[in-house]
């Protein structure tokens, strides 16, 4: 079996040298350095089988243009040799949101509590988005990483922010607590993520209720859908921690 840790930790470094979206003020250099390290510790002595299971509808749909269409680099050419192995799940599922954003926001882990590289310092794997998605505001303890594969997506990084355009071999950065927005057009997105840092079984939404702003906090279940477990008002706090100025 050849040595997937290695392979994923070099080719996501190399991957890293590209210029990179992120908040003004936030400190590019601490964030990838500390991804690329987190990525140097996942070992292959940690890996294990992972069971595929049913092809959600999203994967049917979009993976293999998707997976044609991926851009030509040695990270995107290991998760295309990796492709048959992924196992992948809707991510988001709870009454509170649209079918149309639950079947279109799908993951397949790599590293992690639920990937074949087993790890507690690092989530890494690939997320699927279907055209026309908007993965509303979030936040979350952990830095975050999309470098994405094939096709496009618009990332936003506040309430009042302008989009910034990511296509296949562009990556963002996303700073802990930062609050952030995913919003795909007209064709389907594939990325690969990393999440390091705080790994807190924590994603707050920001979402308007009766034109009030609140966050709702979703929590990771065993089966790794993630479900809705608490909302509360938007505090001035809250808001100064999430660079949503
Ligand atoms: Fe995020």
């Amino acid at each position: 079996m050849r040595d997937l840790a290695t392979n994923l930790h070099t080719a996501f470094a190399e991957a890293l040298q590209t210029p990179a979206t992120y908040p003004s003020g936030a400190d590019h250099d601490a964030m990838v350095k500390q991804s690329v390290d987190r990525l140097a510790q996942l070992s292959d002595s940690a890996r294990r089988h992972v069971d595929i299971g049913p092809y959600p509808d999203a994967l049917t749909r979009y993976g293999a243009d998707l997976l044609a269409q991926i851009i030509k680099t040695p990270l995107a050419g290991l998760i295309k040799d990796l492709w048959p192995e992924l196992h992948w799940y809707e991510i988001f599922s709870d009454a509170s949101i649209s079918e149309t954003l639950s079947k279109g926001l799908i993951t397949a882990p790599i590293a992690g509590s639920r990937g074949q590289l087993v790890s507690e310092k690092i989530l890494s794997g690939i997320f699927l988005l279907a055209p026309h998605i908007h993965y509303p505001l979030h936040q979350h303890p952990a830095l975050e990483i999309y470098y994405v594969l094939s096709g496009e997506v618009n990332i936003c990084h506040g309430r009042d922010k302008s989009p910034m355009h990511i296509r296949a071999g562009d990556f963002s950065l996303t700073p802990p607590d930062q609050v952030h927005s995913l919003t795909t057009g007209d064709s389907p997105c594939l990325i690969i993520y990393t999440w390091t840092g705080d790994l807190a079984n924590e994603n707050w939404w920001w979402v308007k209720e009766d034109d009030v702003w609140i966050r709702k906090c979703w929590q990771r279940e065993a089966s790794g859908t993630w479900k809705v477990v608490h909302k509360e008002p938007l505090r001035d706090e809250i808001i100064a921690l999430s660079g949503d100025g």
